[in-house]
């Protein structure tokens, strides 16, 4: 079911990444948890799956770059939307006390609310964020106050570390990873394939997928994460390396 909301906002975070500011009309009913979703409606566009990037009682954040129809008209739009979750199972932080977010790209969205629940649970939490052209970058400090070390990458090598996050994080971990609980991965499928690769073995490593979404709750079947029977949207987005390790390498090879 959609619930009405009103844009109310927009701030232009770096070049093609923007943060956008919904006033709920009507409360989602349960406090979302890290790393879950909401499929927003575009009237008279689309409807697109976006991560819950914070979220007051009555207000709702999303972060994104425009990649096409649904995007732009998330970035241009302005009046009522409608949003239907909080979707997936998301993660809690209850157990640690200390994790790394690993983020490439607009995977970096999740992170303000990660960050709220990390602060709350007295979770010191790190960051390593890469992106292609560092003009995509932002201080996530800005969104996300009480992370502790931020470390960026950028494949320009005009800011941070030279390269892409995957490979910062691989040589962070070989000498850091016994300082963290768990690592949580978000960006494109073959990081995710690649730090499960190589950060697997040395500390716990959940990653968050994203397929097609339709429905977001578990009857179409368009966000099977094939050829393993999982749905993203009702066993997902966050799973365990080994619990989607043949989809991430079924979906490198075609
Ligand atoms: C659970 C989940 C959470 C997401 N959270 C965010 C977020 O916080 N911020 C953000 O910027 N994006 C996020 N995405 C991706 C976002 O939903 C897509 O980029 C968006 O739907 C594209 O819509 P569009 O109409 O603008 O582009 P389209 O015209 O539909 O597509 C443009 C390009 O994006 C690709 N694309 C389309 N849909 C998806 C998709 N679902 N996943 C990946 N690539 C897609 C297409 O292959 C195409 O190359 C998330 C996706 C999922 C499944
Ligand atoms: S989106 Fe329909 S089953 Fe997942």
């Amino acid at each position: 079911m959609f619930r009405s909301a009103k844009k109310t906002r927009i701030m232009i975070l770096s070049e093609k990444y923007y943060y956008v500011e919904f006033s709920l009309l009507e409360d989602l009913g349960v406090e979302p948890r890290p790393l879950q979703f909401v499929n927003i409606w575009i009237p008279g566009v689309d409807e697109v799956p976006m991560s819950i990037s914070q979220y007051t009682e009555e207000k709702l954040y999303v972060l994104f770059k425009v990649v096409g129809e649904g995007t732009r008209g998330l970035r241009d739009r302005w009046g009522f939307f409608g949003v239907k979750g909080p979707l997936g199972n998301g993660i809690s932080l209850n157990n640690y006390s200390r994790v790394l977010f690993i983020a490439g790209g607009t995977g970096i969205a999740p992170l303000p609310l990660l960050a709220r629940h990390a602060e709350r649970n007295g979770v010191e939490l790190d960051v390593i964020w890469g992106v292609k052209k560092s003009s995509e970058l932002f201080d996530v400090k800005t969104l996300a106050p009480s992370v502790n070390n931020v470390y960026y990458a950028s494949e320009d090598c005009i800011v941070g570390y030279c390269g892409r996050a995957s490979d910062l994080a691989e040589r962070f971990l070989r000498e850091h990873a016994w300082r963290y609980d768990i690592v949580i991965c978000v960006g494109p499928k073959n990081m995710l394939l690649d730090i499960c690769r190589k950060a697997g073995s040395l500390v716990d490593v959940y990653v968050s997928l994203e397929a097609i979404v339709k429905c977001g709750f578990g009857a179409c079947g368009s966000c099977i994460l094939k050829p393993i029977p999982k749905l993203l949207c009702t066993d997902g987005p966050v799973f365990k390396c080994n619990e989607v390790y043949k989809h991430l390498e079924w979906n490198s090879q075609y």
